[in-house]
């Protein structure tokens, strides 16, 4: 997800280009606004956290990109591509990294890979099953 800061900076176009670059097939996107009950479930874990409060205004304060991304090991990947959370720790390279410096503003969510099922949950909480769309890409039989 392109969070609001990303958003405001325009850099959904150049976000949404380093996934399809690395070859994940995109399934679904939209442009939306986070409510405060979407945004207290999705960052549920951190509920008990110092910086939650914070993370909510912001995450609410305004329109999100969200994607869903398919591809081998898409969860674990995307979350390389897309670095530390602390984007002043982020190797160049990586999403946050090379656009951003705040660990507040971060640019960009990703599922994590290290909590199991996260990936489908948040699935869940963003679209509904008819906004994944299934197809099949003409270079698939290519990078797979
Ligand atoms: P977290 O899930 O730990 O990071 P990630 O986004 O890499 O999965 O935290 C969620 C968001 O909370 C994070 O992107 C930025 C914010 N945050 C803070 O504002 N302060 C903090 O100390 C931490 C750990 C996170
Ligand atoms: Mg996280």
């Amino acid at each position: 997800m392109v969070k609001p800061d990303g958003v405001q900076r325009g850099l959904i176009g150049e976000i949404v280009s380093r996934f399809e670059d690395r070859g994940l097939k995109l399934v679904a996107g939209k442009f939306m606004q986070i409510d405060q009950a979407l945004a207290e479930e999705h960052y549920g874990e951190h509920a008990d956290k110092p910086f939650f409060d914070g993370l909510v205004d912001f995450i609410t304060s305004g329109p999100v990109f969200a994607m869903v991304w398919e591809g081998a090991d898409a969860t674990r990947q995307v979350r390389k591509m897309v670095g530390e959370t602390d984007p002043a720790e982020s190797p160049a390279g990586t999403i946050r990294g090379d656009l951003g410096l705040d660990l507040g503003r971060n640019v960009i969510h990703a599922s994590d890979h290290e909590d199991p099922g996260s990936n489908e949950r948040e699935i869940d909480l963003f679209f509904d099953d008819d906004e994944l769309v299934d197809y099949e890409r003409v270079d698939e039989g290519w990078l797979y």
